[in-house]
């Protein structure tokens, strides 16, 4: 049987990133459409997310997806289990996968949730690094999706990102819709671009997808005839907050001023929580071209569909 991971956006190929998309968007209107959980009697019906970082929408929507797959979902403060300090990450994952049907994990370091994805034995998910948000992705393509024509029209669409580059969002963007076919632009002031091996990375993918990643200092540059304009908080957690203020980022404020730079229809993304009047007005986060709310809500939708896929996909192996 195959265990399926979801540990950095292309995990996904291209092709099975669609499929997880149109399912999202099948979610979207038939919330029970699937329910590969329920009634186990073979193996667990539990799904385990873990957190050691704050969360809001990610703990929620993540325990009303399992919810709605028929399954049990188990919220586990990572600060009481201390995976990698009361106990190893290889023995955590071993008891885990005994008892759960996957685990999604909050946490700081990349390698650790590579380490519990080598051996749980079932499929692991990022539920955010500093590294990557991959799922946030998924909700983020699945808005573009809802609201620019659907999953087929993902490919050729301009995303573009402002602010911090070198996080995991930015990092993300530049996998994930590199994966789905967008024209990403990264604007980001120095100290803040990407990761180069992430960049290279995303480069290959958009020469398979037909799409292309570009990285700038200017935000107009990344901004200017957009369909998707995105931006994050300055300062990621467990970021130090020195030198991430207004005197670097302020030019990549999306206020009125750029957000008038991209198309006149341009939607506007924010994973949340939103800094008004930091990385992004209150104006522009209330106006008309703001879907926050859907990316939220698609939050939901996204992961069901990838848990859905996943747990579906190591029973096809
Ligand atoms: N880059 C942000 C995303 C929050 C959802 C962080 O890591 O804090």
């Amino acid at each position: 049987m195959t265990i399926r991971h979801f540990l950095a956006d292309d995990d996904l190929s291209p092709a099975e990133q669609r499929e997880v998309l149109e399912l999202a968007m099948t979610l979207r209107a038939d919330r029970l459409a699937r329910r590969p959980l329920e009634g186990r009697r073979d193996a667990p019906g539990a799904v385990a997310f873990i957190t050691d970082k704050p969360t809001l929408r990610t703990q929620v929507s993540f325990a009303a997806a399992i919810s709605d797959l028929g399954g049990y979902p188990l919220v586990v403060d990572g600060n009481l289990a201390q995976i990698g300090s009361r106990e190893s990450i290889e023995d955590t994952a071993r008891v885990l996968g005994r008892q759960v049907a996957a685990i999604a994990w909050r946490t700081y370091g990349q390698d650790h949730l590579e380490t519990m994805a080598a051996h749980a034995g079932v499929p692991v998910v990022n539920a955010l690094t500093d590294a990557f948000h991959p799922c946030q992705i998924l909700a983020d393509l699945t808005t573009i999706a809802q609201h620019r024509g659907g999953v087929a029209a993902l490919p050729g669409t301009t995303f573009a990102f402002v602010g911090d580059a070198a996080s995991n969002m930015g990092a993300s963007y530049l996998l994930g819709g590199a994966t789905a076919g967008l024209h990403v632009r990264v604007a980001a002031p120095e100290g803040f671009r990407p990761d180069p091996e992430i960049l290279a990375r995303a480069a290959t993918i958009a020469e398979a997808t037909g799409g292309s990643v570009t990285s700038v200092t200017e935000a107009a540059d990344a901004v200017a005839g957009a369909d998707v304009v995105a931006t994050d908080t300055w300062v990621s957690m467990g970021d130090d907050a020195a030198g991430r203020d207004a005197a670097t980022f302020g030019p990549y404020q999306v206020n009125a001023g750029l957000l008038g730079l991209a198309k006149p229809d341009a939607i506007v993304l924010h994973c949340l929580p939103a800094y008004r009047g930091k990385e992004i007005t209150d104006d522009v986060l209330e106006g008309a071209q703001s879907v926050v709310w859907d990316e939220a809500e698609n939050r939901l939708h996204a992961q069901k569909a990838l848990l859905a896929w996943l747990l579906e996909e190591g029973t096809r192996g």
